[in-house]
């Protein structure tokens, strides 16, 4: 590996369905890191960390493949971007436990994600949900990264991360950098439904990557324009917005017009706006479809990716192992 690359680390959890928002907030600015020669990039799905709330076996296998056919099909490319499974890399939870042993208890205790996630689900505050953050900091300094992509939900963890790598610094001497936050550009899509909210993962409020043109056009038809307090409305904001993310540049010069004159008629905004974001995704389903035909075939590119992952995770590990004193 050419050392002069910076390493840039991201996770996501196999969990719900990916919509536009989750496209356009993160996952189309790992494509642009990925396609930048001079980056490395591990990109994991984090399918340990989907144990920590609640889930069925069926569905999470299930899950789990589903997102690597979408990463793929987004075009995560395997012989750019080493791609793979938390789980299939054993060093990501034996470290783990190493910095379980470094975290005292009050640190992760404050971290407002835990928080957030017992009131959810306060039948089922289990250690793993408690312990995710030291999980998530194996993932990203074993492979040394010099930047880590997330969302600003995830800053805390990353800070946690910074502290984990200071301390076992300071203690056992230069083993890990200080990973910086590379903060997504932060694309906010809102909900169809409320514009004032932002897109999440329910109903007719969100598109997904999946949709069927005919699904997007419906959605996108029943789509919020109201305003409630004069001027554009939020609703208006946000379908400008995705135009122009998915149109052509002379459809947002038309639509601007419009809007400029007075006469921009919604329909005909929902409509072109339908057509472009089912054309964008056109290939992506095709691609999709394909390789989730081929179960064989992604397991397959997934092994292969973890091979790769693991040639460095167990380097980093057994240089952790003989600094702590164990053989
Ligand atoms: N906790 C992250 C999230 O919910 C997912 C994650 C796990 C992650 N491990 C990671 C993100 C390592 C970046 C790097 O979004």
């Amino acid at each position: 590996m050419n050392n002069k690359k910076q390493i840039i680390v991201s996770g996501t959890r196999p969990s719900g369905k990916l919509h536009i928002g989750n496209y356009l907030g993160a996952f189309r600015q790992w494509l642009e890191l990925q396609d930048d020669p001079d980056n490395k990039c591990f990109y994991l799905i984090v399918d340990l960390h989907a144990l920590t709330t609640p889930f069925e076996s069926k569905i999470l296998r299930h899950s789990i493949l589903d997102f690597a056919a979408t990463f793929l099909a987004l075009g995560i490319d395997p012989n750019k971007s080493v791609f793979f499974l938390q789980s299939h890399v054993l060093e990501h939870s034996t470290l783990a436990w190493i910095f379980n042993c470094f975290t005292p208890m009050g640190e992760l205790e404050r971290m407002t994600e835990f928080k957030d996630k017992s009131k959810l689900n306060a039948a089922n505050i289990n250690a793993g949900l408690f312990c995710y953050p030291t999980l998530m900091a194996s993932d990203i300094l074993l492979y040394k990264p010099t930047f880590v992509p997330v969302g600003e939900d995830q800053t805390q963890h990353l800070e946690l991360t910074r502290n984990l790598a200071r301390k076992f610094n300071n203690k056992f001497g230069k083993t890990f950098p200080e990973p910086k936050n590379y903060a997504l550009k932060s694309l906010r899509v809102k909900s169809l439904s409320d514009p004032t909210k932002k897109m999440s993962k329910t109903g007719d409020e969100a598109l997904l990557l999946d949709d069927s043109p005919t699904e997007i056009h419906r959605k996108l038809k029943k789509a919020v324009t109201a305003t409630t307090s004069g001027g554009k409305s939020p609703g208006e904001e946000n379908l400008m917005f995705l135009l122009t993310h998915f149109g052509t540049p002379a459809d947002v010069v038309y639509f601007i017009e419009e809007q400029n004159k007075g006469t921009l008629k919604f329909s005909e905004l929902k409509e072109t706006l339908a057509k472009r974001i089912a054309d964008y995704f056109a290939e992506f389903r095709e691609k999709k479809k394909e390789l989730l035909s081929r179960p064989e075939e992604l397991a397959e590119s997934l092994g292969e990716g973890s091979r790769k992952a693991r040639e460095v995770a167990s380097r980093t590990l057994l240089e952790i192992k003989e600094k702590i004193g164990l053989l």
